[in-house]
């Protein structure tokens, strides 16, 4: 039902019914009017929803909300609003070269320019692949008009021989499965489609899985509205609710920063820790804090997130996929168990809804208790980042929930030196460079052996590569070493579930600790202090420094593209979200 509404005058009044200045009203209207909307509807004083699209044949994670948009469409209509849906810069996480990150900014300041520039009084943001939900979760927040998102959902689960097979977590188990010989190509590529069977996004708790979850924990998503995977009748349903509610958000004025607060982005930090979410989410949530001019950064991540528990049993911490997740009761199921043990911060922060996240989800079910856990049974204790500093770094982020006992036995379980070990580096520059040596054999490399990855943060690689976690070579799988110690100033895929050191900042490419390193050098690890240093004097270090810069500082390749060059001239570092430093100013743009 919509809610009872005073008659109040909307901002899209300004350019499609403002008596007092006819000739531009005319200009802005006419337009509209030549594919057959009349006159009357845009004067009606009816709010002017936009439906930011951010699917296409390009974006097939998103495209299903071409179909979903109709059913927003008949939400709006039924609500009393007009819509108009416009389309957003593509963002394919796993088509886009060189990477998918590099437009996340490209999206937002697109979206601002449209929220700001048109006559929307209110806008639906289709949300999905990993970078498409900060992208719309920013741009809402640096103009501040009344925003509601929609997610596009999960696939459905993916299946191989019986097994579960989960995006992108596939293609790292079967890629080692590749190199060692134990099946070829065409078996590869045959198991890895199996994990994408239907319209959606990636169903493992990767990025896209994290982000809608905690697009729903800061309140900007309907209860429920992150798990239901796409092809469900309730994704349909839920599209039509949500094109429904934004209407009346437009006549309460519920805005953006009445729901992102402080207090919504504690309450979501604890929520990806429960999940067991990606690496990803201290950039975006970050980001999107930025924009709102609300305090954020990684000792805030560690503070608030490390000691909560992993309840969420999916891929590739744990086992399951979306569809379980959603059958299990999905994020209000998760915050019911969190608010059992009295560990949500929040629960009286707003929503979507006009209700705390409380309120909606006190009495949620949690249907399965081996998807979701309860809190005194998690999977795994203490399941936030660690924020690591030192001589290397300022800042790098590392999820502990996803050290394999075999990891933990190597190199964290030396009773005089607990969480700590020491190794030798080898240093390589971007992943071109990693790809040439990596199996060479005069390398030499062992399980002593730190890997680091540089060039790869968001000026060296343009929007920071998902390079760091390096499978070890061929020879060390064989003599069954999984996995070596990584650690670079680029990302890693929320879906990869290698304990690497990850998002160093400041990265080599402005001459951050990490262009220091060579290899040879012994690195120390210490998670238990939160440290990671090179073991070599502060004299030599600034020697190094000095040598670096007199050479003219750290290389890195050519821009290729205008955005690529104009972004690395103005983009921050990761642990501040990676966003476009001049922006950051705009605040509330509507409002000025
Ligand atoms: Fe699009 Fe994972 S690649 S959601
Ligand atoms: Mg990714």
């Amino acid at each position: 039902m919509t809610t009872s509404h005073t008659p109040k005058k909307l901002r899209s009044q300004e350019w499609f019914d403002n008596p007092d200045n006819p000739g531009m009203t005319a200009l802005y209207l006419e337009r509209y009017l030549n594919y057959g909307l009349t006159r009357a509807e845009l004067q009606s004083g009816k709010p002017i929803i936009g439906i930011a699209q951010t699917g296409s044949d390009l974006s097939p994670c998103n495209r299903h909300h071409i179909e979903l948009a109709k059913r927003v469409r008949d939400g709006i209509i039924a609500a009393g609003g007009i819509p108009f849906e416009f389309p957003v810069h593509p963002i394919q996480e796993t088509g886009k070269r060189p990477g998918a990150a590099l437009d996340r900014n490209l999206a937002y300041l697109g979206l601002v320019e449209v929220l700001f520039g048109y006559p929307l009084d209110g806008v639906v943001l289709t949300i999905g692949c990993d970078k498409t939900t900060p992208a719309m979760l920013m741009g809402a927040a640096t103009v501040n008009i009344p925003a509601i998102a929609l997610s596009v959902g999960p696939m459905l689960n993916g299946w191989h021989r019986g097994e579960r097979t989960g995006s992108g977590t596939i293609v790292w188990k079967s890629r080692e499965k590749l190199t060692s010989g134990e099946i070829n190509y065409d078996q590869f590529m045959d198991i890895v489609a199996s994990s994408a069977p239907s319209v959606g996004y990636c169903n493992t708790m990767g990025t896209a899985t994290t982000m809608n979850s905690l697009a729903e924990a800061l309140g900007m998503e309907l209860p429920g509205g992150a798990a239901i995977p796409a092809p469900y009748r309730e994704r349909g349903q839920i599209a039509y609710d949500t094109g429904k509610r934004i209407v009346d958000m437009v006549w309460e004025d519920l805005k953006p920063s009445d729901i992102m607060t402080r207090a919504a982005f504690e309450n979501a930090i604890v929520i990806n820790s429960a999940i067991g979410g990606s690496t990803n989410a201290p950039i975006h949530l970050n980001a999107i804090a930025r924009h709102l001019d609300i305090p954020l950064d990684n000792d805030d991540w560690q503070a608030i997130g490390h000691d909560v528990p992993l309840l969420v049993n999916l891929q590739p911490a744990g086992e399951y996929l979306g569809e379980d997740y959603h059958r299990a009761g999905g994020v209000p199921a998760v915050v019911a168990e969190l608010m059992k043990a009295r560990k949500l911060p929040h629960p009286g922060a707003l929503t979507v809804n006009g209700q705390s996240i409380g309120t909606n989800c006190e009495n949620a079910e949690n249907l399965n208790t081996d998807v979701i856990k309860t809190y005194d049974a998690p999977l795994k204790k203490k399941a936030g980042f660690i924020n690591l500093k030192g001589n290397l770094f300022d800042s790098a982020i590392m999820k502990t929930s996803v050290i394999s006992e075999e990891f933990r036995e190597r190199y964290l379980s030396n009773p005089d030196d607990p969480e700590a070990f020491e190794g030798i580096a080898e240093v390589f520059d971007g992943p071109e460079d990693y790809h040439h040596r990596i199996d060479d054999p005069k390398l030499a490399l062992n399980e002593n052996s730190i890997l680091i990855m540089r060039g790869t943060g968001p000026i060296g690689y343009p929007g920071a590569a998902e390079v760091v976690n390096m499978q070890p070579p061929a020879y060390l799988l064989k003599k069954g070493i999984h996995a070596l110690p990584c650690l670079g100033d680029g990302r890693q895929s929320g879906t990869s579930g290698s304990p690497s050191i990850l998002n160093a900042s400041p990265e080599a490419a402005v001459n951050g600790g990490l262009a220091l390193v060579r290899s040879g050098d012994h690195l120390r690890i210490d998670l238990n202090k939160g440290t990671a240093n090179i073991l070599i004097d502060d004299e030599e270090l600034q020697k190094r420094k000095d040598d670096l810069i007199a050479a003219g500082g750290y290389k890195y390749p050519a821009s290729q593209t205008p955005w690529q060059e104009i972004q690395r001239s103005m983009v921050g570092q990761l642990d501040e979200g990676m966003v476009l430093k001049p922006a950051v100013k705009y605040q509330r743009v509507a409002q000025t």
